[in-house]
């Protein structure tokens, strides 16, 4: 069985590939890279190296020859996903893959706060009309996503927030990329819909109580409104992309989007518990 990975370069891509090599051989892997130079760990570890760059539609089919499974790892451009993940989609089923897993997001088809929502839902739909057998990961946030603010709220002393006591179930990459090996090593390639997410959510209080425990500082949390909490950026000279980024996420907290509707999907898949925030957080205090 042959399992190729798009974005292997990436540092999800990374963890996958480490993940499938203790599930399976190098021989079995294929490291697909928009700059092969960025794989050369990879080559160095016996797996097959294939140029695969999504704004290159006409070079993808060769690329996915004697593909059995094909991990599709959403592109970072954001903005310009539907085009690029239309074409690997194309490309899968001109080169006859029989399976397909993507890494969607948690609740893609309801989610109405989340901003890059849309370009998976996009995908989710033109993967529904593909002829191949297809699983989505529906990955919840990382936890590495909090891991800046986490070292700004500690040198400020302050947390401003406009997610209420929304609660997020974020996991790091490493257990996403687990649950990718698992579904793409399964006996039987998997039609099913995984929404994963981390087994305990925390709201920005108790993320701020693990930040001050783990920093020594006392952290106030400000609660805002979104409205307040885009000035307040606006006014600390962030680019609008970033303020709608953060908003926009902090307001699908408090709505919930960011919340697992199936728990424990993703620590089922593990079989183990996910990593909690803390043991994320803990190096980079050097607790
Ligand atoms: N759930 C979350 O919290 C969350 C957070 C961030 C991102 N994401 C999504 O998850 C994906 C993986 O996350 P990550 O942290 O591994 O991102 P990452 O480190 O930025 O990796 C993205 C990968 O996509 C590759 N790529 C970008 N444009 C490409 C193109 N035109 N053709 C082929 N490959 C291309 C990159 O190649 P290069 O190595 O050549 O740059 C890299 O390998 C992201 O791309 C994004 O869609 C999710």
């Amino acid at each position: 069985m042959t399992i190729a990975i798009t974005g292997a370069t990436g540092q999800l891509g990374h963890l996958v590939i480490e993940e499938l090599l203790e599930r399976t051989t190098p021989d079995q892997l294929i490291a697909l890279a928009r700059n092969t130079e960025k794989a050369s760990d990879f080559a160095a570890q016996g797996i097959e190296v294939r140029t695969f760059d999504y704004d290159q539609p006409e070079t993808l089919a060769p690329a996915l020859k004697g593909v059995d499974r094909l991990l599709l790892i959403s592109g970072n451009a954001i903005g310009q996903r539907i085009p690029q993940h239309t074409a690997v989609i194309e490309a899968a089923k001109t080169a006859g893959v029989p399976f397909l897993a993507y890494t969607s997001v948690l609740h893609a088809d309801t989610a109405k706060s989340l901003a890059v929502a849309p370009e998976h839902v996009a995908t989710e739909k033109l993967l529904a009309e593909a002829p191949f057998t297809v699983a989505l990961l529906r990955n919840g946030w990382y936890t590495e996503n909090v891991i800046d603010t986490a070292k700004q709220a500690a040198e400020t002393g302050s947390l401003l927030t406009s997610a209420a006591d929304g609660r997020q179930f974020a996991a790091p990459r490493k257990d996403y990329a687990a649950a990718a090996a698992i579904v793409l090593t399964a006996a039987e390639a998997p039609a099913a819909t995984y929404e994963l997410a981390g087994d305990t959510g925390f709201t920005q209080d108790e993320f701020a109580q693990t930040v001050s425990e783990l920093s020594g500082k006392d952290i106030a949390v400000q609660h805002v409104s979104a409205e307040d909490h885009r000035a307040a950026l606006a006014q600390a000279g962030l680019p609008d992309g970033v303020i709608d980024f953060l908003v926009s996420t902090d307001v699908a907290i408090s709505d919930g989007e960011l919340a697992d509707p199936q728990p424990g999907t993703l620590s089922l898949l593990l079989g183990r518990p996910t990593t909690p925030l803390r043991d994320t957080l803990a190096p980079e205090f050097n607790a």
